[in-house]
């Protein structure tokens, strides 16, 4: 089956097939995402990285490679994705970096990068990111600069990733000013989604990723948004799939972040990432953070979008059914959350604008928001 969708300068082909080519998968689904002059495919299916060398050799007839990834996911996949690309005859060297967001600095791209010169990978290399966002967007960042730019395999595995961060291209660092201030626009040559791996994420990590699936309904898709409270958690591919397809139809039509359209994948992200940053990344999970984001933008777009209460209250239940908060805690620093916007000034000039809804299944960029109708939304949280 073969299903072609063009909309203006955007196309994306969903290629579905018992087997991809001499590969023997039992149901992989492959997934084209086009950008500008970029290109790619989204492997998306079960197994996948048992045949992990076989599927990296159709793209990438080189040798040598770095493998990127954190202490964690290297203890439990590292050797299985080492051997393998072994057997596929690459020279693969496996760099592990600790887990968690703190990893996520200039200090560790550039020690992965001075290993990789030790190890003799040079500019006919390529970097596969093994891991989670931040390995994503470390090991996305490195495959930028190293020698210029070198080709990046991405290998999401957490929910958020697969859905969210290993499309678009974008990578980066974080700064101790704030995050993902350094970095380039990279896009991966490869994307392979196991879902397979989910197995072992824990729970708060799996339901975290449904607060951008969550996003992604109620900025583009309320089929998706109903479908929801129903959703087969036995088999994800398909909703991996759409997802995908929703970020990259949306990041296509606004590549380089110019012209607004890109900004709806923001929605609530003003506020999440403030409260991420207030609570010092140690209180939630990005996606926790978002969900409390996107219920205070939820709030603001009642007062200057007409969405009905109703549809607000419906994406609180949703939240709730994935364990995603929807208020803060009592004892949580609510003043640092101010503080933690940068964009004060620029907000009370009118130069900031701010997603909202109008209705599950739309968002647009508003210039009618005020801080003092966030303010509001954030004390009602
Ligand atoms: N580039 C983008 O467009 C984009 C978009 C959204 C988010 N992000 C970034 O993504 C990051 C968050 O990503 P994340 O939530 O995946 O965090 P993460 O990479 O820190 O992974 C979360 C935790 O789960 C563990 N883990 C990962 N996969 C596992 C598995 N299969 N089994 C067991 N444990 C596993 C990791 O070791 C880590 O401790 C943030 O830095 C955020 O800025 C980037
Ligand atoms: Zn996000």
């Amino acid at each position: 089956m073969e299903c072609v969708y063009q909309q203006r300068q955007f196309t994306y082909r969903s290629v579905c097939r018992s087997a991809l080519d001499s590969v023997n998968a039992l149901s992989v689904i492959s997934v084209e995402v086009r950008a500008g002059p970029h290109r790619y495919d989204v492997l998306i299916g079960s197994g996948l990285l048992e045949q992990l060398g076989e599927y990296v050799r159709k793209y990438l007839p080189r040798k040598t490679c770095a493998i990127i990834s954190d202490g964690s996911v290297a203890a439990i996949f590292g050797s299985q994705a080492i051997e393998n690309l072994t057997r596929a005859d690459y020279r693969p060297t496996l760099i592990t970096i600790p887990a968690g967001e703190k990893s996520k600095n200039l200090n560790k791209a550039g020690g992965v990068c001075n290993r990789m010169i030790a190890a003799g990978l040079d500019r006919e290399s390529f970097v596969i990111g093994l891991g989670g966002g931040v390995i994503g967007d470390i090991s996305g960042f490195v495959a930028a600069i190293f020698h210029r730019g070198i080709p990046h395999v991405q290998i999401p595995t957490t929910l958020l990733a697969m859905v969210d961060s290993s499309i678009g291209g974008k990578t980066g660092v974080n700064t101790r000013a704030a995050k993902n201030l350094i970095g380039a626009i990279h896009h991966p040559t490869l994307v392979i989604d196991d879902v397979d791996v989910l197995k072992t994420l824990p729970r708060r990590e799996f339901n975290q990723g449904f607060a951008e699936i969550i996003k992604h309904a109620i900025i583009s898709d309320a089929e998706m948004f109903a479908a929801l409270k129903n959703v087969d958690l036995e088999n994800l591919t398909p909703l991996i799939r759409r997802n995908i397809e929703i970020k990259s139809r949306i990041v296509a039509k606004d590549e380089d972040d110019r012209t607004g359209e890109r900004a709806i994948l923001n929605f609530g992200h003003t506020v999440g990432h403030a409260i991420e940053r207030a609570g010092d990344y140690q209180e939630f999970l990005h996606g926790e953070a978002i969900s409390l984001g996107i219920v205070a933008a939820c709030d603001v777009s009642i007062k200057r979008a007409a969405l009905p209460r109703d549809q607000r209250n419906a994406v609180i239940d949703l939240f709730r059914r994935f364990d995603l908060p929807t208020h803060l805690p009592p004892n949580f620093p609510r003043e640092k959350i101010f503080e933690a916007m940068p964009f004060d000034k620029k907000f009370e000039s009118g130069e900031v604008r701010f997603v909202v809804t109008p209705r599950i299944g739309s968002a647009h960029l508003s210039s009618d928001v005020t801080m003092e109708d966030i303010r509001d939304a954030v004390d009602r949280l």
